[in-house]
């Protein structure tokens, strides 16, 4: 049994190889794609500062095309046999009887004028493609290829002609093998442009030479310039035609020591290509003809021996089965290595690469991260800090305001106090035309309210201002420095643009006109001893109106006696404050008070003429009671005279002195808790400003902080993603590795 294209075949170990490198290549390939994107992504992300640089995307992006070039190229990687020798030596047999078909044509004489490969398609019928058309050319039968080889007569000796044979019809075909066959190395002295175009990636080179006659110097001279441009090419001679030397039997042995022998000094001595020991190896006598004759007959069903056999016909088969072996194993150990070597060193500098820029990028990515960690630390820190402090400050400044509100309250309070206590001289101070007309005496009035309103408010501001201001101002002052150190740097150089620029101005407002609208002077002559005057002089202007209106009613019966002890005069303001209610409950006892006025006034006074009367004129006599009579007139009779304007704008001065102390009174409280509000306002306005900043520092802080956070997510991604990458760049170099030991340095 033939069992040299079976599963068993040296060259599954290229086909084996090259389909692993591949994987490792796809692998490589989507690694270092996902890699670029990585990378891309990492380098296009502006929140984390360049991690990944430009350059780094564009070597690891001119990587991904590299593999991919790489990758094509393996793809069409096969093993190349390429054969040589001088026309009729059987090339073309020697091809044929390998692929066990007859696939070039062969004959006597010159057969193959161009180059001709032959190589698998996974199409069911063969084709042929002239060079530099891709038009394929269907062929049925080998004298078909061969009519039109010959018939094309733009083909000459240096052009390809690429022959694909289905892979189902031919073993060798299948494991990625490509034979080429040349026209007779005689025909032709172009042979630099041969060994250019056929030779550079030829793993190895058949010579077939022709056992009937010795080596010639053409077929030698060929491989003297192959080994010139290859170093140490792959030669196997295969002496052709051996069935021959079956009609001299008695001077086979002969004859093959002797071509051995010169092929061996061929090999080892003038092309040097392999050792003396291998070379033997090297050296196959076999008939191609007859190997493939059997083989047809063969896979017809025939017996293999189908015609007359020559002698020795087994062993020249076994002979050939023994070149196709070992030719098996050079070549694919060959290819192997002159086909993949290099790209896989080509990937395991790009894998080293990539690995160095994600192992760069996690470097990167690690500092960042505990970069920012350590900042977003701090700005924790930072609005704690803020915090607290505020909460602390918020209190003391509370407490602070509350202080002064309650220092501005007291100073206004004392202060208008005093002003009170003054308003008589503001009074006096007060000039203008004055008559008792009411149409005057309104105007006049008027007047005389706005001046006190004007002139009390400027003693106040006198008084008060300076001091409440530089209080108000020490204050806000204090606050932003208190403040100060809880705003980030670029608003603490602006603090000062926060306070208003215009001064605190307090506004006292008495509001004069309103408080004293009810005013009523009292400007009629009124004689100092008459009974109207006498009441008021006891009971005051008010109570004194209601007494007379009384006494008009009452008088009659009032005439009880009862004790006059008790005091005539309480403060003339005590019943005009009472409220309503009081001087409802006190009704009753208010009356019993008057009248025990009156009746002690009727007793002094004038009713104590009328009933002492008698008694005194019996005492003193007419003259002295016309005297006090006359006095008495003539006192009148002066006030009368003397009661002129002058008087009058005195008497209305001095009532609205008494009347506007009385009111002014009792808006001191109020007047002072306002000034007080104003202060207050004022420093809390400020005081919100600032906690605005402050808040607005707050905010900024949490902004900050949140963005750290996300950026330290961000790059603790990025620095697990480039690890992966990284781990993911080591087990690819071991699968390199493991490619490398097992098909490229297999000693070791
Ligand atoms: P060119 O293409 O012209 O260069 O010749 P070639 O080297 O391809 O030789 P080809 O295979 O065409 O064979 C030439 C002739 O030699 C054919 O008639 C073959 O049948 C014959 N021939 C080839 N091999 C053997 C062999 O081993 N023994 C014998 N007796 N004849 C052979
Ligand atoms: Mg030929």
């Amino acid at each position: 049994m033939d069992l040299s294209h079976g599963d068993s075949s040296p060259l599954k170990r290229f086909v084996v190889a090259k389909k692993k490198i591949s994987e490792v290549f796809d692998q490589l390939l989507v690694y270092v794609k996902e890699g670029s994107v990585f990378v891309e992504e990492t380098c296009q992300n502006e929140a984390l500062e360049n991690i990944a640089s430009l350059e780094q995307q564009v070597q690891i992006q001119a990587y991904a095309n590299k593999l991919q070039t790489i990758k094509d190229v393996l793809a069409r990687r096969h093993m190349k046999v390429a054969f040589f020798g001088r026309t009729s030596n059987g090339k073309s047999t020697v091809v044929n009887a390998m692929l066990r078909d007859r696939v070039l044509p062969s004959g006597m004489g010159h057969t193959t004028n161009c180059f001709l490969s032959v190589e698998g398609t996974d199409t069911d019928h063969a084709y042929l493609k002239t060079e530099g058309s891709e038009e394929e050319k269907s062929i049925k039968t080998v004298n078909q290829l061969g009519h039109a080889l010959h018939m094309d007569q733009s083909l000459d000796a240096g052009c390809l002609v690429r022959v694909f044979w289905p892979k189902t019809k031919c073993a060798l075909l299948r494991d990625d093998l490509v034979l080429v066959d040349s026209p007779g190395t005689d025909v032709t002295t172009q042979l630099d442009s041969w060994i250019d175009k056929f030779c550079l990636d030829a793993d190895v080179f058949v010579l077939v030479a022709n056992s009937e006659s010795t080596l010639m110097n053409t077929e030698k001279h060929f491989f003297h310039k192959v080994n010139e441009k290859l170093s140490k090419p792959n030669i196997f001679i295969l002496n052709n035609r051996w069935d021959a030397s079956a009609n001299e039997p008695e001077y086979m042995k002969d004859v093959r020591k002797q071509h051995t022998d010169r092929c061996v000094k061929f090999l080892v001595e003038e092309l040097k290509v392999v050792g003396r020991e291998q070379a033997p190896n090297r050296i196959f006598f076999v008939s191609a003809k007859e190997v493939l004759n059997s083989r047809m007959q063969r896979a017809q069903g025939m017996p293999e021996s189908g015609g007359a056999l020559a002698e020795g016909f087994q062993e020249r088969l076994k002979e050939f089965q023994n070149f196709e072996r070992t030719f098996e194993e050079c070549i694919s150990q060959s290819a192997v290595k002159t086909k993949f070597e290099q790209h896989t060193i080509s990937a395991k500098q790009i894998t080293e690469k990539v690995r160095n820029i994600m192992d760069a990028i996690n470097i990167e990515a690690a500092e960042k991260r505990a970069a920012s960690l350590a900042d977003r630390d701090n700005q924790i820190d930072r609005l704690d800090f803020v915090r607290n402090q505020l909460n602390l400050l918020i209190e003391d400044i509370k407490k602070k305001i509350k202080a002064v509100t309650a220092e501005v309250e007291s100073k206004v309070s004392i202060a208008m106090g005093e002003e009170i206590c003054r308003l008589n001289v503001l009074v006096q101070e007060f000039h203008s035309d004055f008559h008792p007309s009411p149409h005057v005496l309104k105007l006049y009035k008027s007047e005389l309210l706005s001046h006190i309103e004007e002139g009390m408010g400027k003693n106040l501001a006198f008084r008060c201002s300076n001091a409440i201001n530089a209080s108000v101002q020490f204050s806000q002052k204090d606050m932003i420095e208190s403040l100060q150190p809880l705003l980030p740097p670029a608003i603490q150089n602006q603090i000062q643009m926060l306070v208003p620029s215009r001064k605190f101005d307090l506004s006292y407002d008495l509001n004069c006109a309103t408080l004293c609208s009810d005013f009523q002077e009292n400007i009629e002559f009124q004689f100092s001893l008459g009974w109207t005057a006498l009441v008021n002089r006891f009971l005051g202007p008010t109570n004194a109106k209601r007494a007379l209106m009384l006494v008009d009613k009452n008088f009659p019966v009032m005439q009880v006696t009862r004790s006059l002890s008790t005091t005539p005069s309480s403060g003339p303001s005590s019943l005009a404050v009472a409220p309503p209610q009081e001087a409802a409950v006190t009704h009753e006892e208010r009356m019993m008070f008057m009248v025990n006025n009156l009746a002690s006034l009727t007793s002094r006074t004038s009713m104590s003429a009328v009933i002492v009367g008698g008694v005194v004129w019996r005492t003193v006599g007419w003259r002295l009671i016309a005297l006090s009579v006359s006095m008495y007139g003539l006192l009148y009779l002066w006030e009368k005279l003397t009661w002129t304007t002058k008087a009058k704008e005195r008497a209305l001065k001095r009532q609205f002195v008494d009347y506007a102390t009385e009111k002014l009174q009792l808006i001191v409280s109020f007047t002072s808790a306002n000034c007080s509000h104003q202060v207050q306002q004022e420093m809390a306005t400020t005081f919100a400003r600032l906690c605005q900043q402050v808040d607005l520092t707050q905010r900024e802080l949490e902004g900050e902080i949140s963005r750290l956070t996300a950026k330290t997510h961000t790059l603790e991604i990025v620095q697990s993603h480039s690890k992966t990458l990284r781990h993911k760049a080591t087990d690819l170099e071991k699968q390199l590795q493991v490619f490398t030991d097992q098909y490229l340095n297999p000693h070791h």
